[in-house]
C-alpha cells in the first residue's frame, strides 16, 4: 500500500515521495520576472524534501496575471529568470513544476494584502481584463471583462503554448494548466461565467471547447514522457452540485483522452455566493470520486496540512499526490516534520545530507 512517503511516478518522472508543493502566487515580480524573492521563496520549499514544488500561476499574457506582481511566460527574458528558479529546485532532488495562466476576468487585481480587489479602472497599473462574456465576477471583483472575440481566444491559446514551449526550454519537467479558480479557463466551462452563444458557449459541448482546444495544442508542443496535468474545481458547491461534478467528470475524461495524466481537483470560484464546506482535507471524498470516475490520477489542496490526514488521503487511494500549501509557508520543512510525526524510520533524511546529517546523528537541537 502507497503512503505518504512511497515515490511516485507519472510519465518518465519519479517524485520521491507523494507530497506536493501547490502554486502559490507570491506578488512579488515586476513585469512578470522572477526576482531574488522568488529564487529564495522556491529553493526553500524545495529543500524542505517535497516530491514536486509547483511554481505559482504564471501568466501566458500580460493581461492573464492577476495582479501587477504576478509572474509572466509570454516572453524568454522571464523564461530565463525562470530557468534558475527550476534548476535551483532540481538542485535539491525535487522536480520542478510550473503552472501556466489566465485569469480573465479576475485580472487587474491588487496583491491581497494590499486590498484582493480589483485595481480602480483609472490606476495607471490597471488593465482591461478578458472573459467569455463581458459579466463580472461581483463582490470585490466587480470590473466588467471585455468579451473576448474569436480571434482573442485563438491568441490565448496561442499564448498557452508559448509559454508551455518556454516552460520547457527553461526546464521544468512537469506542466500545470490553470484551469480552475473562476480564472479564464474554469469561466469558460460555467454557464454562469459564459452565455456566449457561438461555438464557444452555450451547450457543454461548446463551453468545453476552449479548455480543449488549448489543452490539446499544449500537448502538441509539451513532451509525451513528461507529465501534463490541469488545476480544475469540479464543484462550485453553488446549490447545483451534482450536475457541476458529473459535467465536470465529463470533460475530466475528455481531457484525458487528449492527453491529460492527471488532475489537480479543486472548486469552481466561478461565483462568490457559494456555500463551501470548508474543513480539513473537505474535497478528499470528490477527489476520490473524479479519481474512480473519470479513471485519472489526481491531486488535491485544501487543508491536508495535518500529516495523518495527507497520509490516509495517499493510504485510502482518495489521492495520488497531497498538495500541501499553506502549511509549507509555516514550515517549509514539512515533510520533516510529516516524517517526525508519522514515525517514518530516519526522519531527518527526508531532508538534504547536509541538514540531515547532523539532525539524524544528534539530540534534537530544539529539545529542553
Ligand atoms: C499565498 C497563496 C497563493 C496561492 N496561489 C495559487 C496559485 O497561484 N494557483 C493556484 O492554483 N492556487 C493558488 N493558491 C491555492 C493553493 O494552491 C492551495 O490550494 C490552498 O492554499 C489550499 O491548500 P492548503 O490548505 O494546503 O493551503 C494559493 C494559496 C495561497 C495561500
Amino acid at each position: 500500500m502507497a503512503d505518504l512517503f512511497s515515490s511516485y511516478t507519472l510519465k518518465d518522472v519519479t517524485l520521491r515521495n507523494r507530497i506536493a508543493v501547490p502554486p502559490m502566487c507570491q506578488y512579488m515580480a515586476e513585469d512578470g520576472l522572477a526576482n531574488d524573492w522568488h529564487r529564495a521563496h522556491y529553493a526553500t520549499l524545495a529543500r524542505g524534501g517535497s516530491g514536486l514544488v509547483i511554481v505559482e500561476a504564471t501568466g501566458v499574457a500580460p493581461e492573464g496575471r492577476i495582479t501587477p506582481g504576478c509572474l509572466g511566460l509570454w516572453n524568454d527574458t522571464q523564461a530565463e529568470k525562470l530557468r534558475e528558479i527550476a534548476a535551483a529546485i532540481k538542485a535539491t532532488g525535487a522536480v520542478p513544476g510550473i503552472q501556466i495562466a489566465h485569469a480573465g476576468r479576475k485580472a487587474s487585481a491588487n496583491k491581497p494584502w494590499e486590498g484582493d480587489d480589483h485595481l480602480p479602472e483609472n490606476d495607471p497599473r490597471a488593465w482591461q481584463p478578458i472573459a467569455p462574456s463581458a459579466i463580472a465576477f461581483g463582490g470585490d471583483l466587480p470590473r466588467v471583462p471585455k468579451e473576448m472575440s474569436i480571434a482573442d481566444i485563438q491568441r490565448v491559446k496561442n499564448d498557452f503554448v508559448a509559454a508551455a514551449k518556454r516552460a520547457l526550454a527553461a526546464g521544468f519537467e512537469w506542466l500545470e494548466i490553470h484551469f480552475a479558480h473562476g480564472y479564464l479557463g474554469q469561466s469558460f466551462t460555467s454557464a454562469h461565467s459564459n452565455q456566449r452563444t457561438d461555438q464557444y458557449g452555450g451547450s457543454v459541448e461548446n463551453r468545453s471547447r476552449f479548455t480543449l482546444e488549448t489543452l490539446e495544442a499544449i500537448r502538441e508542443v509539451w513532451p509525451e514522457h513528461l507529465p501534463l496535468t490541469a488545476r480544475f474545481g469540479v464543484i462550485e458547491y453553488d446549490g447545483n452540485d451534482e450536475a457541476t461534478l458529473s459535467e465536470s467528470i465529463e470533460l475530466v475524461k475528455a481531457w484525458r483522452a487528449r492527453g491529460l495524466d492527471m488532475l489537480s481537483v479543486s472548486v469552481g470560484f466561478t461565483i462568490p455566493e457559494t456555500n463551501i464546506p470548508w474543513g480539513p482535507a473537505f474535497l478528499a471524498p470528490i477527489a476520490q470520486r473524479v479519481r474512480l470516475e473519470a479513471d485519472i490520477p489526481v491531486s488535491s489542496a485544501w487543508g491536508f496540512g495535518a500529516p495523518t490526514l495527507a497520509d490516509n488521503a495517499i493510504r485510502q487511494a482518495k489521492l495520488d499526490l497531497a498538495m500541501i500549501g499553506r502549511a509549507h509557508l509555516e514550515n517549509p520543512h514539512w515533510p520533516y516534520f510529516a516524517a517526525k510525526a508519522l514515525h517514518q524510520e530516519n526522519p531527518a533524511w527526508v531532508l538534504p545530507a547536509p541538514y540531515a546529517h547532523w539532525l539524524a546523528r544528534y539530540r534534537s537541537p530544539t529539545e529542553a
